[in-house]
């Protein structure tokens, strides 16, 4: 039985608790889950993925109080803690001396992030476990990440899957450093950048741009990301019959495989619809079908960014590393 209900979650937390792997659904994507304080476990979490273990994981606690035992806030991340979670956003801050986090879950950096996942599923499996857990995308490292319990279901046979049902969100949280004085924005997600801003009162830096600090920041950046298994473009050029075209808003595209990613032009729609709609077409497209994507209209909210962001990783030529 891979594939269980909310009714079985006692059964997902005894596994978790005894070192096993188990899929949970959050409110941006499927994570693959696993007790942040057994080393093997998480070493099962990067071989499942087979991800490079230099890319740190999430860990994931039920709420800010369970998050300070594992981490050290600044001012602006306790300020942004105390008002975004729970909720699409990931904070990166010093560890605790005496934090019981397995340091392969940080990949040997003095750091951690941390999230406060709003879905009830995810918030009542967090509870029942009462350890913090680890949890990239259940996905293979560098494919499309998982919407809905089905799509973890059809990489992982033999995974058990906690089913919440369709991910609200759609991508990834957010992800805002906190290392030092200056605040970073590392990750565009779930949660728009403005938002951020707005409630801190300042801007975000951006992410260092100089290896070094890149290693130590912001080390999950790299260029081919969420990629489908179709070759994705990001053009106007008029597609072949194999091909599948994707639209946005009022866009039409007179190919027979046209799909729109938000009827009502909206980011919000669109985040929410983006993996689920790339999943569908990556089964449907004979082999050498492309995947087409419209240019995508600048002016839309907060959430167009991260939607621009995974388009243009997916699009990212094959030779580029992965994660
Ligand atoms: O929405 C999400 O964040 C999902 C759900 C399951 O919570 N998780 C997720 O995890 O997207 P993953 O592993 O696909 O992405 C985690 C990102 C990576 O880019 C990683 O480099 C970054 O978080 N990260 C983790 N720990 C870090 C640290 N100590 N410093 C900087 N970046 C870190
Ligand atoms: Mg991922």
């Amino acid at each position: 039985m891979p594939r269980v209900q909310p009714d079985q979650l006692s059964i997902c937390a005894d596994r978790l608790r005894a070192g096993e792997l188990v899929a949970f659904p959050t409110e941006t994507v499927y994570g693959l889950g696993a007790d942040a304080t057994q080393a093997e476990a998480i070493a099962k979490v990067y071989a499942v993925k087979n991800r490079p273990s230099f890319n740190p994981l999430i860990c994931h606690v039920a709420d800010f109080a369970a998050a300070e035992k594992l981490g050290v806030f600044s001012d602006n991340a306790q300020k942004l803690a105390e008002h975004f979670w729970p909720g699409p956003l990931t904070l990166v801050v010093p560890k605790r001396t005496a934090c019981p986090v397995a340091p392969l879950a940080s990949a040997g950096l003095e750091s951690i992030a941390l999230r406060v996942p709003a879905h009830p599923v995810a918030q009542a499996l967090l509870r029942a476990v009462d350890r913090p857990i680890v949890a990239p995308s259940a996905n293979p490292s560098g494919t499309l990440s998982p919407s809905r319990a089905e799509h973890v279901v059809n990489y992982f046979p033999d995974l058990l899957v906690l089913d919440g049902g369709d991910c609200s969100v759609g991508v990834e949280s957010s992800i805002v450093g906190c290392l030092t004085e200056q605040t970073y924005w590392l990750r565009a997600g779930g949660l728009a950048k403005s938002q951020i801003e707005a409630h801190l009162g300042s801007p975000l830096h951006d992410a260092p741009t100089e290896k070094e600090d890149q290693a130590r920041l912001a080390p999950g950046r790299l260029a081919r990301h969420y990629a489908p298994q179709h070759q994705l473009l990001l053009t106007n050029d008029p597609a072949t019959p194999k091909d599948a075209v994707i639209v946005f808003g009022t866009q039409t595209d007179p190919a027979d495989r046209s799909f729109n990613l938000s009827p009502s032009g909206s980011d919000v729609e669109a985040a929410s619809r983006l993996y689920a709609l790339l999943h569908e077409i990556d089964q449907l497209l004979p082999e050498g079908g492309r995947i087409l994507v419209r240019r995508f209209p600048p002016q839309t909210g907060g959430l167009h960014e991260a939607v621009l962001d995974r388009l243009n990783r997916a699009a990212a030529p094959n030779t580029a590393e992965t994660s």
